[in-house]
């Protein structure tokens, strides 16, 4: 399927595996690139620019497709070495970035004279605009579903995508709420030129995460997801657990006064144990409303070729019969 997505980066499907904090690493972003889509990996959880230089190195040992690096800017009382990171990233020779969080205009200049193909993830049509205008090759849409950060709009896909296509040049992919070919055939329908996924991948065999989080997203329905954070206007979309509930308990009783520290432990350091030790409880954890699609642990591969079968079986057949 060639889409403008698959055409700017190189790639066989038009599936990208979003960034995902302890999440993608090198295993990851080769198992999603090796089955034709663009695996990432996710800058900051390597901590320093020198150790993001030898999980690319290791990308590079496991795939010899195209892959990506996810840049997520976060506001913070000291920030990560964000030109450091950025340098690596140009100095491998890396051809994706994925930019998250705020304006990724500073670092622009830089990505695009190395030649890197950069694709900006918004939560609004008004950032998507503003993504284009400062020269991002493409955008992530995330609509309110998504599993991590869905901004404070809480606008979902069905009605974000038709008003990106409405008002974006550059193209864009359907990002949140997505596991299925039914859905890849929708968002191309609502304009989008493919789909990002960070849930869905989590309960694959080759996603380096514990397996109990894995069964956790099997077992979990749509219900199960929680959004945390919304009083410090840092909504994020996590799976319920008894930390999450501790979490909206102290949200409940301390009203507009919360502050971060009230809910450092709820929150702060919780992605090693959650995502290495597989400590369910420990605290919250993003994940989407697409957890009520899930149902297997397929490998990256069966996976991408499931949705990808599914989705030219549906254009070819089902909505032929549309089209009298
Ligand atoms: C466990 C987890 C961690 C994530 N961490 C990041 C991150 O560090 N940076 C980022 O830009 N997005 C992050 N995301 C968001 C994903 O890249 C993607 O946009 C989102 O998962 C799409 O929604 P879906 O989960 O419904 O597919 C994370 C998502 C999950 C599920």
């Amino acid at each position: 399927m060639k889409t403008q997505i698959t055409e700017l980066f190189g790639i066989e499907h038009p599936i990208i595996q979003g960034g995902m904090h302890y999440v993608g690493f090198a295993e990851m972003a080769a198992a999603v690139s090796n089955a034709g889509g663009l695996g990432i990996i996710t800058g900051l959880t390597q901590g320093t620019p020198e150790k993001l230089a030898k999980e690319i190195a290791r990308c590079r040992e496991m795939t010899d497709k195209p892959f990506g690096v996810n840049l997520t800017f976060l506001p913070a009382v000291t920030p990560p070495d964000y030109p450091g990171f950025v340098k690596v990233i140009v100095d491998s020779g890396v051809k994706a970035v994925e930019t998250a969080g705020n304006n990724p205009q500073k670092w622009l200049p830089a990505l695009k004279e190395a030649g890197i193909k950069v694709i900006h993830k918004c939560t609004s049509v008004r950032h998507s605009l503003k993504a284009e205008s400062i020269g991002c090759d493409a955008v992530s849409v995330d609509g309110f579903e998504c599993g991590g950060h869905p901004g404070e709009d809480d606008v979902g896909n069905w009605v974000l995508l038709p008003r990106a296509a409405e008002e974006l040049k550059i193209p864009f992919v359907a990002s949140g709420g997505v596991g299925t070919g039914s859905q890849l055939v929708a968002a191309l329908a609502l304009g989008a030129d493919g789909i990002n996924m960070g849930t869905r991948f989590i309960a694959t065999k080759e996603a380096p995460v514990h397996e109990n989080v894995k069964q956790a997203i099997v077992a979990a329905s749509e219900l199960d997801t929680r959004l945390v954070m919304r009083p410090l206007r840092n909504t994020e979309r996590v799976l319920t657990n008894a930390g999450v509930e501790r979490l909206l308990e102290k949200e409940r009783t301390l009203g507009s006064d919360i502050k971060f520290e009230d809910i450092f432990a709820e929150v702060a350091g919780v992605y090693p144990k959650i995502m290495v030790e597989g400590q369910m409880d420990a605290g919250a954890w993003s994940c989407g409303q697409v957890a009520g699609l899930i149902h297997d642990i397929p490998t990256v591969k069966e996976l991408i070729d499931k949705i990808m079968g599914d989705a030219h079986e549906i254009i070819s057949q089902r909505l032929k019969r549309f089209d009298a």
